[in-house]
């Protein structure tokens, strides 16, 4: 559990289907503080105004959102200046252009594209736990958002390639951290609706897969806040000895050789 009227930075917010604000919102329904992250201020707008019918004026004025472009350094060093205390951030943050890193060739000569996805995707995570040390006194718990890196997956390419540097990293900061008594650990989610998901070519087919090889019921739109909930546990108290790991929380379809047979399918909730 999160601790009430204590600050989590949550950084990743696009619109309201982001994995981020249904962490976000799941932090604020246990008492917790969130400040949010997006990537400039046209996004901030986005968001605003994809929630506008939703939102009272109340709401959005209590919205605390900061602007922070993980690529830019001297923006993620002013966040975490000036933010006061915080008991945990969430790094929910990835990037890989569709048309090169991502698709049904696997093969490319766009190493910008390459550098550019891993500078976003992997690197960051090492940017934002560095700069919010002090920020999180006494020490605190950061969580990295990866995808199922013990198999490899139609289309995901490049952005497979930097999860699993991405949990390497997870591992190493671990490391590098007990002595701060700053754990960092990562969510594997499974296939969930959002922006970042619609980008990937195929990715119907991913979740497709998914079904098939999940001994739980997999929804990609409703199990976002089972997601929500697991990263919550990662930020808070009852995962004080738990650092540098990866957990799952993709209906155990990570585990599974090949797809399950007819009999062994779960059967959906009616
Ligand atoms: N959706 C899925 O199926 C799924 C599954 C497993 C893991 N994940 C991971 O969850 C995380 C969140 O993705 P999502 O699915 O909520 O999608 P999303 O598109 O809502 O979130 C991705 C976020 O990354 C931000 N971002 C990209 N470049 C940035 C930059 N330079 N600076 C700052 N922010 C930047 C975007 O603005 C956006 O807010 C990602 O790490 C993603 O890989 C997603």
């Amino acid at each position: 559990m999160v601790e009430p009227g204590k600050t989590y930075v949550v950084m990743g917010l696009l619109d309201h289907d982001s994995i981020a604000y249904a962490i976000g919102r799941t932090i604020e329904s246990l008492g917790g503080k969130v400040i949010y992250t997006v990537q400039n201020e046209r996004m901030k707008n986005l968001f605003i105004d994809s929630r506008r019918s939703k939102m009272t004026d109340e709401e959005r004025a209590a919205l605390n959102i900061r602007f922070c472009d993980i690529t830019i350094q001297d923006e993620v060093v002013a966040l975490f200046r000036d933010i006061g205390p915080i008991r945990g951030v969430v790094h929910s943050i990835a990037f890989a252009n569709p048309k090169t890193c991502l698709g049904p060739e696997f093969h490319t000569d766009a190493i910008e594209d390459i550098k550019l996805a891993h500078h976003i995707s992997c690197i960051s995570l090492a940017t934002v736990t560095r700069q919010a040390q002090a920020a999180l006194q006494g020490g605190g718990s950061i969580v990295a958002m990866t995808f199922d890196t013990s198999h490899v997956f139609p289309f995901y390419n490049w952005m497979g390639v930097q999860k699993a540097a991405l949990e390497a990293l997870v591992r190493g900061l671990a490391r590098r951290h007990g002595r701060d008594n700053i754990r960092i650990n990562a969510i594997s989610a499974g296939p969930l609706a959002t922006m970042a998901a619609t980008k990937i070519p195929g990715f119907g087919e991913m979740a497709n897969v998914w079904n098939q090889a999940s001994p739980l019921v997999w929804d990609p739109v409703a199990d976002k806040q089972a997601v929500a909930e697991a990263v919550v546990f990662l930020l808070g108290n009852y995962s004080r000895k738990i650092t540098g790991q990866v957990l799952h929380v993709d209906g155990g379809a990570s585990i599974i050789g090949g797809s399950l047979l007819p009999h062994e399918r779960p059967t959906p909730a009616t």
